[in-house]
This record gives structure tokens, C-alpha cells and sequence, in this order.
């Protein structure tokens, strides 16, 4: 089901959307939701390549579109970003901190600097992109949208990075939307569970373990972008006005029978004998 068929295709006409790591994977299936809904998008990453080509589908879906070439590390280059977005597009009315970085590997292992470079990418570069974009949620009495994940608040086997990373991002949220609530803003985060077609799950999902993960979920299969696309926009929308500091489980049941045969996963996939 196309998400137009369940809203109306302007709800977000006249708002601007700016997604973090909006050039693939589960960010891009969200911008392409706000763009089918009316919304002008700019979106950010690393490659300039996997950019422009995600910018060229998003405007074939009729909106204007602008593609940042940055990392969110770089705390400069996303608050210029946003400023030359407001002037562009008009003020930003949602934020998408979605950017990550994520690989299997035991906490032994894990290098001080491999720890850091997925907190600096998930938690810093979040914060980077809320601070950034301050100012102009305050002007459109907007809001902010992190995406987290189960490592949040299950523990899971050589995520150690990545749940300190995650967990940090939802505490922030609940501090932010507590700061800004009077400032009007909200805040919220989506935990997805694994997503079809996205880079997490190619590098965290062996594939011969699928169908037993399958099974394991509750309701029986891997969600799709355009499910976190409809999670999204039900936040960004006034649905969702009077919710703020909220982590929404977008994950099939997944986490509900806690993480062991995600555990098995991911020693399998790092390649561990155990
Ligand atoms: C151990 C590793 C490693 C690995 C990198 N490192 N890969 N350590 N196992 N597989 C270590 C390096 O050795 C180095 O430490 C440090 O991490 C930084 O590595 P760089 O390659 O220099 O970092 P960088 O170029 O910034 O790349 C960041 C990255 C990379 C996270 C390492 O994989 C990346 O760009 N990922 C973006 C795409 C991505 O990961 N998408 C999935 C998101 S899924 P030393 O000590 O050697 O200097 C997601 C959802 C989770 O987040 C939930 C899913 C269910």
C-alpha cells in the first residue's frame, strides 16, 4: 500500500524535511515518504554519488530536493547545510537524525577508536543535527525525529558501540523534547527492527540465518523502509502533536523475546566460532 493511499498527498506541502544519512536505507525510505506527502526534502552523506542518486528518485516523486556531500561528524558543515536548506527550501520543519555507523565485533576486540567512531556517527552526529537545527524547528514549532534501534535498550552480543551509542541518542531525545517542549518543538525516536533491503541487515543478518530470525519475530518477517516511512510520518504529522519524548518500537515484536537468536547472528556474522 502506497503511503498516499492512507494520507492525503499534501499533508506535508509547504514543510521542509532535512534527513541525516538520507541518501540510503531506512532514511531514505522515510524521505521518500515526507516527498510523496509533499514535503521539500534535503538530505545528507558521505557520497556524493549514492546522494545525487537518491536526490534524482526523490524528486521523481515531484518535490523540490537538495543533496549535502558531509559527514555529521563535522558539526560545521551540517549547521551550513541547514542554514543554505532554510534559505533554499524554507525553515526546517522536521528533522530525520538518521546517520549511522555499525559493524559486528566482540568488545575485546573493538579498538578504542572503533567504539568512538560509531558513538561520534550515531550519538554526536544526532546531536550535531538537533543543535543545528534549533533555531528553525523553533520557528516552525517543528520537530525532531532519531532513529534508534533495539541495542537501545536490549543488550545484544558485540553491539557494545552501538548501544552505548543508541541508548545515549534516546536519553538526549527525552532531554531535548523536556528543553524544547517549551520552545514547541518535539522529539521522538523510532527504534526499527531489521528492514529489508538496508545495510544494517547485510552486514548484521547472515543470510542463511534468515528464515529462522523470520520466525523468531512475532509477526513472522523483516519490515520494509516504507513501514519506517509510516512511522516517521506519523510523528512529523499533528497525529502525533501532543507526543514527545517517546521511543516508538517499530520492530515487528522483535525485541519482545530479548536478543538471543540475534546474538547467535551476530557472532555468526563476525565471524565468530562461538
Ligand atoms: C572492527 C572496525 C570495523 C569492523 C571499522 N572498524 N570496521 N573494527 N570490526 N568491522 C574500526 C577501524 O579499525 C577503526 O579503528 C575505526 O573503526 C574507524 O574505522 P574507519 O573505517 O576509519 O571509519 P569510517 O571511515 O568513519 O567508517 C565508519 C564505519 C563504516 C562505521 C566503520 O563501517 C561506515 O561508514 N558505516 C556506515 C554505513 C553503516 O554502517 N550502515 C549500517 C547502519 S545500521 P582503528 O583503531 O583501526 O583506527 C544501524 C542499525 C543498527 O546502525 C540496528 C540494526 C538491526
Amino acid at each position: 500500500m502506497r503511503i498516499t493511499d492512507l494520507l492525503p498527498a499534501t499533508l506535508f506541502r509547504d514543510k521542509t524535511v532535512f534527513v541525516t544519512g538520507g541518501t540510503s536505507g531506512i532514511n531514505l525510505g522515510i524521505a521518500r515518504s515526507f516527498a510523496a506527502l509533499g514535503a521539500s526534502l534535503a538530505i545528507c552523506g558521505r557520497s556524493r554519488a549514492k546522494g545525487e542518486h537518491a536526490a534524482q528518485g526523490l524528486r521523481a516523486l515531484g518535490g523540490e530536493v537538495r543533496c549535502h556531500v558531509l559527514d555529521v561528524r563535522d558539526a560545521d558543515a551540517l549547521l551550513a547545510a541547514m542554514e543554505q536548506t532554510g534559505q533554499d527550501l524554507g525553515p526546517i520543519h522536521t528533522l530525520v537524525a538518521g546517520a549511522a555507523g555499525n559493524f559486528p565485533c566482540r568488545a575485546e576486540d573493538l579498538s578504542p577508536n572503533g567504539f568512538k567512531t560509531v558513538v561520534d556517527i550515531d550519538l554526536l552526529g544526532a546531536f550535531n543535527a538537533a543543535r543545528s537545527a534549533f533555531e528553525q524547528l523553533k520557528q516552525t514549532q517543528g520537530n525532531a525525529i532519531f532513529i534508534s534501534a533495539g541495542q537501545s535498550f536490549m543488550p545484544y552480543a558485540f553491539q557494545a558501540h552501538v548501544g552505548a551509542a543508541k541508548a545515549g541518542i534516546d536519553q538526549m531525545m527525552r532531554d531535548l523534547a523536556l528543553e524544547w517542549g517549551p520552545h514547541g518543538i518535539r522529539c521522538n525516536s523510532i527504534a526499527p527492527g531489521p528492514i529489508d533491503g538496508t545495510e544494517g541487515v547485510k552486514r548484521l543478518v547472515p543470510e542463511d540465518m534468515r528464515p529462522h530470525l523470520e520466525r523468531a519475530i512475532p509477526l513472522g518477517r523483516f519490515g520494509t523502509v516504507e513501514e519506517m516511512g509510516q512511522v516517521a510520518v506519523f510523528l512529523a504529522s499533528p497525529l502525533a502533536s501532543y507526543v514527545t519524548g517517546t521511543l516508538l518500537v517499530a520492530d515487528g515484536g522483535q525485541n519482545l523475546p530479548g536478543s538471543g537468536i540475534w546474538t547467535q547472528a551476530l557472532m555468526r556474522g563476525a565471524g565468530s566460532g562461538n
